[in-house]
């Protein structure tokens, strides 16, 4: 292949090959190479769904807790990645690869309800149920003919959604000040 093409929103853009993969495993869009990035990052996303099914798989047959605080952080880290390729889908005028994202970010999400249905906190459930209605909103935005696309409106609707993952981020998550890692709460881990 030829000269790397330039990257946006990637932190090493050196490191980012023809499928648009960063350092640290981010996965961003190349110019000029949307397509090599997508079925690479469609690749990635799959195998770390395919990933967290699994482990929750085994979990259940072993009656352990059934939605566990790391299922709960890779299917964030998951609904991270696919959100993240939306916005930047709609920031290149393509609203049909971002509603591709979008249903992995949303598919993703909406397991994420068994964390707080076990834990039977009902404001999470609320806050959870409130993004997955303001994802199907750009969705439906998104689900007409491409020259018919309000871009404008979607991008408001894309905020509304970032703005809500914000909401339940600012109520239940909590940022590690030395490692940076994300976890739950501490008030959600004890048994
Ligand atoms: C109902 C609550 C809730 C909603 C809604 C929610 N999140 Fe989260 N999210 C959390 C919690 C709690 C954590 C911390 C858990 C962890 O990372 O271990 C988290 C962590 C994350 C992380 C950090 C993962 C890591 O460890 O690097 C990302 C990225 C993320 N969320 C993205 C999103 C996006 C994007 C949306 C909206 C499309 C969203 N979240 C909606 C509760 C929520």
């Amino acid at each position: 292949m030829g000269i790397i093409p330039a990257c946006s929103g990637c932190p090493s853009p050196q490191k980012c090959g023809k499928g648009g993969i960063c350092g640290k495993g981010r996965i961003t869009m190349c110019h000029g190479s949307l397509g090599n990035a997508r079925r690479e990052a469609l690749a990635i996303l799959s195998a770390s769904l395919v990933g967290v099914g699994a482990s929750i798989g085994l979990a259940q047959t072993r009656q352990y807790p059934v939605f566990t605080p790391d299922h709960l952080n890779s299917a964030m880290k998951t609904v991270g990645l696919a959100f993240n390729l939306v916005g930047h889908s709609i920031e290149k005028h393509d609203p049909e690869l971002a509603k591709d994202y979008l249903a992995r970010a949303r598919d993703q999400l909406a397991t994420t309800i068994t964390f707080w249905r076990d834990r039977k906190v009902e404001e999470a459930i609320a806050l959870l149920r409130d993004n997955l209605k303001k994802m199907d909103a750009l969705d439906t935005a998104m689900s007409v003919d491409k020259d018919k696309v309000d871009m404008r409106a979607v991008a408001e609707l894309s905020r509304q959604v970032s703005a809500s993952c914000e909401a339940c981020h600012a109520r239940y998550r909590e940022q590690d000040p030395i490692s940076k890692e994300y976890r739950v709460k501490s008030e959600l881990l004890k048994p």
